[in-house]
């Protein structure tokens, strides 16, 4: 059981790669941002409470998000867990180390993507995804397909994030670089660190993660 945390900046492709491993290595992406949006989406009183937080960029409190992910970390996942936007405070790093470690889980690896911010503000004003299975694309390097059906599954439902706009974004690079980006120095100091480039090609970042991860 391998159990990772993908982190890095809005757009740096940490749900792309979490799909990957999800398909050849079996394991559950947690994904907090995919969490909180169902929350929203299915109307619920904290999904109403959190859909306006989400929009203007700011992070949700550590509270609602620990609170989401505890049940599935004391489930715990065959093939390991793939954190995907979480942790992202200090607070919520040592809630994951007290969970996993209260389970007899450890955490494996922590892979910081690497891609300035110039690059993501392009990722993410031109990100669609499919409505039906999550497909990511992008306008410029992978557009959705001209048949209007996603080429993973047919489904016709093209969707955008209502925090993929410039002004949001803003804020949620401000957000990282004050709250998530001292989780980098907490993870080195364990000796958990390994540094991706996140400005190759999805394929290329593909390849690197599975060296990472020992394939
Ligand atoms: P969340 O959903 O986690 O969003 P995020 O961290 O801002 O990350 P993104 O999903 O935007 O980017 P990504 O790195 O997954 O990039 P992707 O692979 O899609 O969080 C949303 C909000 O929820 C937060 O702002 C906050 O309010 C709240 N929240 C969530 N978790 C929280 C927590 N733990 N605590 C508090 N609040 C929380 O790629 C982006 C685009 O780039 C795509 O179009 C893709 O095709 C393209 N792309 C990817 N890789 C490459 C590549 N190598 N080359 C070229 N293009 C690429």
């Amino acid at each position: 059981m391998t159990n990772i945390i993908l982190l890095g900046p809005p757009g740096a492709g940490k749900g792309t790669q979490a799909r990957y491993l999800v398909e050849s290595r079996n394991m559950v992406q947690l994904s907090t941002g995919d969490m909180l949006r169902d929350a929203q989406a299915s109307g619920s009183e904290m999904g109403k409470r959190v859909a306006e937080v989400i929009a203007r960029g700011e992070l949700v409190t550590d509270e609602i998000v620990i609170g989401l992910i505890r049940e599935k970390i004391e489930e715990g996942a065959e093939g390991g867990f793939i954190f995907d936007g979480f942790p992202r405070t200090l607070a919520q790093a040592d809630a994951l180390a007290e969970l996993l470690s209260a389970t007899g889980q450890k955490l494996d690896a922590v892979i910081e993507m690497q891609v300035d911010d110039e690059a993501l503000v392009a990722r993410i004003t031109g990100r669609s995804t499919c409505g039906d299975c999550g497909e990511v694309y992008h306008d410029q390097t992978k557009p959705w397909p001209e048949d209007g059906k996603c080429a993973n599954c047919g489904g016709t439902t093209q969707k955008r994030r209502a925090d993929d706009n410039e002004e949001s974004l803003r804020t949620r690079l401000m957000e990282y670089y004050k709250k998530t980006s001292p989780l980098i120095g907490y993870y080195y100091a364990k000796g958990n660190l390994q540094r991706l480039n996140g400005l190759d090609s999805i394929e290329k970042v593909r390849e690197n993660l599975a060296w990472i991860m020992g394939e």
